[in-house]
């Protein structure tokens, strides 16, 4: 997707001429919507840091840069890949399960006495499928969107930053809009890291799309007032009953569209599915810092930045980094292959 009119993917290769082994690059998510930066680097524990500290989230682009960084290990040290990338990279983040599908399907190349320039080509191809997945998975889901005034209410970043390019709930808005549609949508910044008003609304902007960033808490008002047609999220993973984890207020959010009578509608692509899970109580669950919740980050009107603490000292925060939501309470479920619904 386009950022000043330039399009962009969240995670590529770079590559440079005479440069027998390519580096990752990969845009920096927490510098947004401040400052926009890529990072590269050769160094595979650089780009396990980078999932680790969330410069590069979203379970999409997690799988992908997994997959950049288990290439790049590969090539420099073929008996540390086995013994030290793998766990490390798979320690990186516990619940989105497109980390663990990454790694597996590096692992098995890597088994298989795979060449240094086939790994690199299989990553490359793991993040086209999922681009292609996402772009077909928004085809569809544009029908379903293309209803009332077509204000569609998003939670967290499950836009082209999450995904590598389109986004996963995005990607039916950004259909609609090229098709010369008018969606609109309401943001919820999504505490505590406001990856909605930091990220989801900077994307949405950069493509034109119209938004306004809303504190979580006034969604549920806002459908009691008539004003969202449909609710649209990502999955980090989803059980096979469909249950779906999602970031932290999800839950909350399907709770309030069907007491609304709200469509709810889910889209991840097949590499969030995890059929090891039955439901959504075998799900692990982050639990991230504290500080999260307890401190603030923001930029003062000269651009400066400033971390801040919001709360009093030495009160403790709870901050589980998601929640599930049953199968029940989901309208559809929609993937790069078909559409799943409760009945
Ligand atoms: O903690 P994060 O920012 O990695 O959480 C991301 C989400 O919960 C997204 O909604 C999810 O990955 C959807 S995928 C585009």
């Amino acid at each position: 997707m386009k950022v000043a009119g330039k399009v962009f993917r969240s995670v590529n290769w770079y590559v440079e001429s005479g440069r027998s082994i390519p580096a990752v690059q990969w845009i920096e998510q927490r510098l947004l919507p401040h400052r926009f930066e890529q990072v590269i680097s050769n160094k595979p524990e650089e780009v396990a840091v980078a999932i680790e500290s969330m410069q590069v989230r979203g379970a999409p682009a997690i799988g992908a840069i997994a997959a950049h960084g288990l290439a790049l290990a590969y090539c420099l040290d073929k008996k540390a890949f086995f013994s030290h990338w793998i766990p490390r990279f798979r320690a990186t983040r516990p619940t989105a399960v497109n980390l663990f599908h990454a790694c597996d399907a590096m692992l098995v190349l890597a088994e298989q006495g795979a060449s240094d320039a086939s790994m690199i080509e299989a990553a490359q191809a793991y993040a086209d499928a999922e681009v292609l997945a996402n772009e077909r998975m928004g085809a569809h889901m544009a029908e379903y969107l293309a209803v009332g005034e077509r204000r569609i209410q998003t939670h967290c970043n499950a836009g082209w930053l999450a995904t590598v390019d389109w986004g996963t709930a995005t990607s039916g808005i950004y259909h609609l809009a090229r098709a010369g549609e008018s969606p609109f949508v309401w943001v919820d910044e999504t505490r505590p890291r406001l990856q909605g008003a930091r990220l989801t609304a900077w994307e949405l902007h950069q493509e034109g799309v119209a938004c306004r960033i809303q504190a979580d808490s006034a969604a549920a008002w806002m459908m009691r007032r008539g004003m969202v047609d449909a609710v649209v999220i990502g999955a980090d993973r989803i059980a096979a009953n469909g249950d779906v984890a999602n970031k932290i207020g999800s839950y909350m959010l399907s709770l309030a569209a069907r007491e609304h009578g709200v469509p709810f509608y889910v889209a991840a692509p097949s590499s969030t599915f995890d059929a090891a899970c039955e439901s959504g109580a075998d799900i692990p669950i982050e639990e991230r810092d504290d500080d999260e919740v307890l401190m603030m980050d923001g930029v003062d009107a000269a651009g400066v930045s400033h971390h801040v603490r919001i709360a009093a000292p030495d009160v403790p925060a709870n901050n589980p980094a998601f929640d599930v939501t049953p199968f029940a309470n989901i309208t559809a479920i929609f993937s790069e292959d078909g559409i799943w619904k409760p009945q």
